[in-house]
């Protein structure tokens, strides 16, 4: 898709980093957004930014693992606007510890908002878009699902997450070659991020109160959020580069969407061990600090 003036794009998770970046950007593109987040007053405050800035917009609040507020959502998007050219299934949650530490809550929250989400969007939104190619053969629509680094890597300490992000790899990959057996007019990228500044360390912040564990952190759990608040916190990509970059991706038909070349490395290891039938290598090696803290503060 080259042509994005007047054309809709749905984003969830979009009061926030990526999602916001990505609003802020198809805004300056003249699309028209729906927002959804779960967080309804950062959903409300991006809206009013969008809109003081002339964009066309509306924001509806979502919990995007529940499958019925993904319908509302697509609902919503098609009465304001008839069609639905760009979906970002984009909203997700970190959580980390040593994997058998993990409790069942954690799981549910973080397979809930990563994996299941994801699916509901593919599920509910890529029937709509084919249906409007049908209809219009000027139609053009691209799914954007947001994976990770921690998709094509798995970190110690990141199981939950690492097997969440893995996933939307997996039905990305998927969602690709199933869209080229039907169609010429909606395709879809995965994007792959390594770390970046956003609240995503601090996604405790609205973790719902059912979902909320009784027990304090674990002491991997404790390093695990550290280490990530440090390393996003540090991070040198803003959020605004990762929306250019995905904006480019999807003007060239892109599927696989990386934002840290370096970590390329790492990713490429480890596809040779399994192709080798080796060991999966440390996907720490180029950070070795990370892991000497974790086998220091795990061991004493
Ligand atoms: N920041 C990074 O370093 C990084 C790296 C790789 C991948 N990612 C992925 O990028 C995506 C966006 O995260 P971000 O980094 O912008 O973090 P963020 O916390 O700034 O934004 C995530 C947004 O998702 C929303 N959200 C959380 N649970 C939700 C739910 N149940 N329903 C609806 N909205 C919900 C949050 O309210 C928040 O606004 C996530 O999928 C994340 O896993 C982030």
């Amino acid at each position: 898709m080259r042509n994005f003036t007047g054309r809709v794009a749905v984003i969830t998770g979009a009061a926030s980093g990526f999602g916001k970046a990505f609003a802020e950007k198809a805004a300056t593109l003249g699309m028209k957004l729906v927002l959804a987040d779960i967080q309804i007053e950062a959903l409300e405050a991006t809206v009013a930014e969008l809109r003081a800035r002339g964009a066309t917009v509306i924001g509806l609040p979502t919990d995007v693992s529940q499958a019925e507020q993904i319908q509302t959502l697509a609902d919503a998007a098609l009465a304001a606007f008839g069609a639905v050219h760009l979906m970002f299934n984009n909203a997700g949650v970190l959580a980390g510890g040593l994997v058998w530490e993990n409790s069942e809550k954690d799981w549910d929250w973080v397979i809930g908002v990563n994996v299941r989400s994801v699916i509901h969007g593919v599920r509910i939104f890529t029937p709509l878009m084919l249906a409007a190619a049908e209809r219009d053969p000027d139609y053009e629509g691209h799914i954007i699902n947001t994976a990770s680094m921690a998709g094509l890597l798995n970190a110690p300490t990141l199981g939950a997450y690492n097997l969440t992000k893995q996933a939307v790899v997996s039905l990305s990959e998927t969602l690709y070659h199933d869209l080229a057996l039907v169609s010429e007019h909606v395709h879809c990228s995965v994007l792959c991020p390594f770390f970046v500044a956003t609240g995503i360390s601090l996604s405790a912040r609205h973790r719902p109160d059912e979902l909320a564990n009784a027990s304090a952190p674990t002491r991997s759990q404790a390093m695990a959020q550290a280490q990530n608040q440090k390393a996003t916190g540090a991070a040198k990509v803003s959020a605004e580069q990762i929306a250019e970059l995905t904006f480019e991706a999807i003007s060239n038909r892109q599927f696989y969407i990386y934002s840290h070349p370096q970590a390329m490395h790492s990713v490429r290891e480890r596809f040779e061990a399994i192709v080798e039938q080796r060991n999966p290598p440390d996907p720490y090696a180029g950070k070795p600090e990370l892991r000497t803290q974790l086998v220091e503060s795990l061991r004493t």
